[in-house]
């Protein structure tokens, strides 16, 4: 998905919101003629990213900061993306807005999240009802909902798309791909690329700002 969105750039600025170690952001950098930042509030995480870029040998900017009030300039990047952030805010309305300001007209966002009609997602959810769910807050999107909040920041969904398995035995979807994709392999493959932003573990969107 991010590639889908960096087709036709050239040169292009790029942020990973929320980076961690910044395994996307240091493949990024790899690439053509890309500036690649990485922000996130941890030092440990930001010290790990750092570390990685050192080892690879890549450049990447990487800035510590709140993801809902970051230091850049309005209007600055051609994609700002995000893998496993969004879940962990209850109100995450602030994050949209800060994503909509610092991305170009025309540029693009990729949101990464789980999604909500997979077993595992689910079972997270009857957990964390119960209040014995380790991890704290975490919320699930289906494609609807995310298109809803991409509309009402000024962003227009692009492209949805699926991705992951838990395993397990109470995990269905793997129990079916097990049993199906070794028979259908090409059959499998279409129905994860076409309908598996509706039922696979976590769901990535493209997204352009209006
Ligand atoms: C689950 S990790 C994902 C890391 C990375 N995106 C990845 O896929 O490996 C979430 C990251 O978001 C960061 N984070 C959470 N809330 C943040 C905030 N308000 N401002 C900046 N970073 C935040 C955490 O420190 C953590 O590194």
């Amino acid at each position: 998905m991010l590639e889908q969105a960096l087709a036709n750039a050239g040169r292009a600025e790029i942020l990973e919101l929320g980076c961690g170690p910044a395994g996307d952001a240091l493949n990024l950098a790899a690439q053509r003629n890309f500036q690649v930042y990485g922000l996130d509030f941890s030092t440990q995480a930001l010290a790990q990213a750092a570390a990685g870029a050192r080892v690879l040998g890549r450049s990447l900017e990487l800035v510590r900061g709140d993801v809902r009030r970051t230091p850049f300039a309005a209007e600055k990047f051609d994609l700002v993306f995000s893998q496993g952030l969004l879940e962990h805010f209850p109100d995450p309305d602030p994050v949209w807005r800060e994503m909509q300001r610092i991305i170009k007209p025309g540029g693009y966002a990729v949101v990464d999240v789980p999604q909500t009609w997979n077993p595992y997602t689910l079972a997270k959810a009857w957990h964390a009802c119960k209040g014995d769910w380790p991890w704290g807050w975490e919320t699930h999107y289906t494609v609807a909902d995310l298109r809803r909040a991409a509309r009402g920041h000024g962003f227009r969904l692009l492209a949805a798309r699926g991705y992951g398995y838990r395993g397990g035995w109470g995990d269905v979807t793997d129990l079916a791909r097990r049993g199906l994709q070794p028979f259908f392999p090409a059959g499998w493959a279409y129905l994860e690329k076409k309908f598996g932003a509706h039922w696979m573990m976590n769901v990535a969107v493209l997204l352009q700002k209006s």
